[in-house]
Formats: structure tokens, C-alpha cells, sequence
């Protein structure tokens, strides 16, 4: 029954094993970069409640929980530190003795096989919230940049491997790579937040990092949603200011800006699979309403599909169960 031509696609879907044999993306636990919170103190453990499986730890925690993504074979952290105190400039994020320079010292010296990402920013660290200085009401630019510098040359000198600033202030790739390489950490390379939306799917991280502004938003520093050409002026200035890896951010809403970012700039490109995107998932599978499993492994597969050479992502820890089944 063939009077009319078409093709037959589905000869390569019939068996799971020629499935395998055509499949274009893999997902690797290599892949997966897991965010960590880490407190001031002692002996806690702080469920994030917007975030389902995400908990802050202090030190004396962080020993047992690196070793856990050893032996899953996920090979990097992405750092991000809870200060007891907060003040106008964010002194804690660039103090030698701060809560992730300490951090970063003690997992370079138990657990040095991971590769350990500084995530550099001063919103965590000011009274205010905001990921500069203020002055007059505004985020004062060029003012902040000597922050966010000093932040991560304290990074480099506590042993992180790759600084990752996420501020965007103008010129913060430029102002970071002199700094670093000022300091002798010329080695140490720079993933930049290039592209990072002004976007409603942070809300859960700032819970669980206490960064939400105090006044207004963060819509004059981080990019307006609506906009893609703006997002490779973006991408484009920090490479030429010396960025080493790109991240797109957040992930699922901006596949179409990674896929393009990939396609224009020939450095590894990172997707940050944020918060919200997170905390949406685990409510839906909590409700039994979506299998995590499937829906999990299959939107991490389709930001490798989209360009991604790397995702972080809070899913790491689960998804590496998954992959290593
Ligand atoms: C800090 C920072 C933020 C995130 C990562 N670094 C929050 C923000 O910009 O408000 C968000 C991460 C997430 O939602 O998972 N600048």
C-alpha cells in the first residue's frame, strides 16, 4: 500500500538501541556544575524552603557533602557564601577571611579534585541587596568594579580555580582579568555572567542566599527580557575584554539566546539553570502532577541541544543518580 512518496523516519526510532546509535545529544555528569550555599557558624544545615533538596551548610558540613559529588563523578561546585554581616560595600565578599574564601580553602585542601567556580558579586554581602555600591540612588559603575576586582583576587588567592562574576557592571571582565593578572593569577580564567536577564526566575536563590534588593530592582544593571541583539553586544564585549567561558542566564526561557551565543563566539558556553526553574519542577513532581526523572534529564539534555557545554545546575546531584544508573 505505497502509491504516494514519503520518507521513513521512523526506521531510526524502532529499538532503543538504534535510538542510541543516532542520538546527537549526551548528557555527562562532567556536564553538571552544583551551586553550594555556605553559612557562618556551625553545625547547621539550613533547608532552603523555596527549594526543595537545597540546603545552606557551614563548613563542617561541606567535607561530606564535596565527597558526595566525587563519588557521583560530578567534578565542579559553583560558590556562593551566606555572611553574618552585611554592610554598604559588601566588605565580607572581598575580606581575606570571608565566608567563601574560607570555603574555597578547605575544599581545594580536602577535596582538590574538584574544580572549584567563585561566584563573584557583592549582593549577598550589602546591606542594600544590590550588586553594587549605591550612591545617589544609583549603582554606581566604576565605583563597584574595584569591589567586585578585589573580590576576586581574594578568590584566586583562596585557590578558586575559575571566577565568575556576576554583577554586570560594564567593563567587570576587563577590570577582573587586570586584577587578576596584577595579582600573578594569570592562569586563573574568567566565566562571565555575559548574558544575564533581569529575570522572575531568581526568586527562590534569594532566599536562599538572603541577596533580594532592599529598594527597587535590578533592572539597570541586568538585561531586559525582550532583548537578543542586545544579548550578543553583551557576549561580544566581554570576550574581547578576556572572558574564557560564556554563561546564558537563566536557561529555559533563553534556549534561543544560547543557541545563538554558541553559534557566534567559539568559547564554552554555560547555561545557568536558575532557581525558579528548579523550584517549579520539584512542586510539580512533589504533586505527582510530572515524572522529575524524565522532566528533569530531558530539559538538561535540551540546553546541551541548545548550545550548552556545561549547565549548572541544583538538579546535579539527582541527575548524576540518574545518568550513573
Ligand atoms: C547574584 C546571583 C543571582 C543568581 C546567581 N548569582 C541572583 C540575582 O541576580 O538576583 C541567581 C541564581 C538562581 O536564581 O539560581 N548576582
Amino acid at each position: 500500500m505505497r502509491d504516494i512518496d514519503f520518507k521513513r523516519h521512523r526506521r531510526l526510532r524502532r529499538t532503543e538501541s538504534m535510538r542510541a546509535l543516532v542520538r546527537e545529544t549526551h548528557l555527562r555528569t562532567e556536564d553538571l556544575i552544583f551551586p553550594i550555599f555556605v553559612l557562618e557558624g556551625e553545625g547547621i544545615k539550613n533547608p532552603v524552603a523555596s527549594m526543595p533538596g537545597v540546603h545552606q551548610v557551614t563548613l563542617d558540613y561541606l567535607n561530606e557533602e564535596m565527597k558526595e559529588l566525587v563519588d557521583l563523578n560530578i567534578r565542579s561546585v559553583i560558590v556562593f557564601g551566606v555572611p553574618n554581616e552585611k554592610d554598604e560595600v559588601g566588605s565580607q565578599a572581598y575580606h581575606e577571611d570571608g565566608i567563601v574564601q574560607r570555603a574555597i580553602r578547605q575544599i581545594k585542601e580536602d577535596t582538590p579534585s574538584l574544580t572549584v567556580v567563585a561566584d563573584t558579586c557583592l549582593c549577598q554581602y550589602t546591606d542594600h541587596g544590590h550588586c553594587g555600591v549605591v550612591r545617589e540612588g544609583d549603582i554606581a559603575n566604576d565605583e563597584s568594579l574595584s569591589y567586585i576586582t578585589k573580590t576576586a583576587v581574594t578568590q584566586a588567592q583562596a585557590g578558586a580555580d575559575i571566577i565568575a562574576p556576576s554583577n554586570m557592571m560594564d567593563g567587570f571582565v576587563a577590570a577582573i582579568r587586570k586584577g587578576l593578572d596584577e595579582a600573578g593569577f594569570c592562569h586563573v580564567p574568567v566565566m562571565s555572567y555575559a548574558v544575564k536577564y533581569a529575570s522572575s526566575f531568581y526568586g527562590p536563590f534569594r532566599d536562599a542566599a538572603h541577596s533580594s534588593p532592599q529598594f527597587g530592582d535590578r533592572r539597570a544593571y541586568q538585561m531586559d527580557p525582550s532583548n537578543r541583539l542586545e544579548a550578543i553586544r553583551e557576549a561580544e564585549s566581554d570576550v574581547d575584554e578576556g572572558a574564557d567561558f560564556l554563561i546564558v542566564k537563566p536557561a529555559l526561557a533563553y534556549l534561543d539566546i544560547m543557541r545563538e551565543v554558541k553559534d557566534r563566539f567559539n568559547l564554552p558556553l554555560v547555561a545557568y539553570n536558575v532557581s525558579g526553574e528548579y523550584s517549579m519542577i520539584k512542586a510539580a513532581s512533589q504533586n505527582g502532577w510530572v515524572n522529575e526523572q524524565e522532566i528533569v534529564l530531558e530539559k538538561l539534555t535540551s540546553m546541551k541541544r541548545a548550545g550548552a557545554d556545561l549547565i549548572i545546575t541544583y538538579f546535579a546531584k539527582d541527575a548524576a543518580r540518574w545518568l550513573n544508573q
